[in-house]
C-alpha cells in the first residue's frame, strides 16, 4: 500500500491500456494520481473506480500534441494536489497504415508523431521538473518501445521517435540527477492491450510467440509494475535506464527459432 505513499502522479494517457494499469497500480500503492487523456469521459471512469477502491485520483483532459495543454495538466497536478513527484509520459502510437517504409511513410504522419510521440514527452519533463525540483525530487518514466531497438520494414517514424525517447530519457536523467530527478524509460514488447486484441490477428501473435523466449503474451500490468517500481524509492539508484519488458524478444540470436524447428525436423 506505500511504495508511493502521498506522492503525486500524472499519468498520461492513462484512460486506458498501459497507462491505466499504471495509474491503477500507483493509486493502490499511496499515490495520489491524475488521469490525463484526450477521452476525458474514459478518464473519469478510471479516477472514479481509483476512488471506489479507496485511492485518490482526478482526471484531466490532455492533448499531448498541445503543449499548452501539457503545461496546463501539470499545473493543475499542482494545483490540485500541492506538488509533482511522479510523471509517466504514457501517451504514444502510430497510424500502421500511413507510417510504411521511409519512401512511401506518409510526411505528415512522421511529424505527428514526432509531435506526439517525442516532443510531448520532451515538454512534460520541460513543465514538470521545476516543480519536482520545488519538492525535493522526483521520478518521471517515459514509454518508449521494443521498435526502438532494431529496424523493421515499416513503422519508420515509431521507431525514430522512440529511439529518441531513450536518449531523451538519458539527457534528462543526465542534466537533473543532481537536483534528484531521476528519468528512466520503460520499453514494451506486445502488450495485449484491449486496442491490441481487438486489432492484432492471430498471425501476428504466432510471430511474437515464435520470437519472444517467454511462451505467454504481454499484459498492461507487466509494464505497470515495472512503472511503478522506477516511481518508487526501490529504484533510488536506478537513472538514464531503459528497461525493455517484452518477453525475451530481443535476447537470443535471432536464428534460434528457425534452428530449433530445423533440429526438429531432422529429430522426426
Ligand atoms: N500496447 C503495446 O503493445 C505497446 C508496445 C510498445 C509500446 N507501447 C507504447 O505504450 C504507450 C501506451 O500504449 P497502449 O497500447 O496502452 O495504448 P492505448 O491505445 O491502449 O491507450 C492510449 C491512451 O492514450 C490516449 N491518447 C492517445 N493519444 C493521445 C493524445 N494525443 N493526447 C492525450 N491522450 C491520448 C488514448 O485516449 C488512450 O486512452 C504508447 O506510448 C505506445 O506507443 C505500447
Amino acid at each position: 500500500m506505500n511504495r508511493v505513499r502521498d506522492k503525486v502522479a500524472i499519468v498520461t494517457g492513462g484512460a486506458s491500456g498501459i497507462g491505466l494499469a499504471s495509474a491503477k497500480l500507483l493509486a493502490s500503492e499511496g499515490a495520489k494520481v491524475i488521469v490525463a487523456d484526450f477521452n476525458l469521459e474514459a478518464a473519469q471512469k478510471v479516477a472514479r473506480e481509483i476512488r471506489q477502491a479507496g485511492g485518490v485520483a482526478e482526471a484531466a483532459f490532455l492533448n499531448a500534441a498541445d503543449g499548452d495543454l501539457i503545461k496546463e495538466m501539470i499545473d493543475t497536478a499542482v494545483e490540485k494536489f500541492g506538488s509533482l513527484h511522479i510523471l509517466v509520459n504514457n501517451v504514444g502510437g502510430n497510424n500502421p497504415q500511413k507510417d510504411l517504409d521511409v519512401v512511401n511513410i506518409d510526411i505528415e504522419e512522421w511529424d505527428r508523431q514526432m509531435n506526439v510521440n517525442t516532443k510531448s514527452v520532451m515538454l512534460g519533463c520541460k513543465y514538470a521538473i521545476p516543480h519536482m525540483i520545488a519538492a525535493g525530487g522526483g521520478s518521471i518514466i517515459n514509454t518508449a518501445s521494443m521498435a526502438a531497438f532494431a529496424g523493421d520494414a515499416v513503422r519508420t517514424a515509431y521507431g525514430a521517435t522512440k529511439a529518441a525517447v531513450v536518449n531523451l530519457t538519458r539527457y534528462v536523467a543526465t542534466q537533473y540527477g543532481h537536483q534528484r530527478i531521476r528519468c528512466n524509460a520503460v520499453a514494451p514488447g506486445l502488450i495485449l492491450t484491449p486496442a491490441a486484441k481487438a486489432h492484432i490477428s492471430p498471425e501476428v501473435m504466432d510471430i511474437f510467440s515464435k520470437y519472444n523466449a517467454l511462451p505467454y503474451h504481454g499484459e498492461p500490468e507487466d509494464i505497470g509494475y515495472t512503472v511503478l517500481f522506477l516511481a518508487s524509492d526501490e529504484a533510488k539508484f536506478i537513472t538514464g535506464q531503459t528497461i525493455q519488458v517484452e518477453g525475451g524478444h530481443y535476447i537470443g540470436n535471432p536464428t534460434v527459432p528457425d534452428f530449433l524447428s530445423l533440429a526438429n525436423t531432422h529429430a522426426n
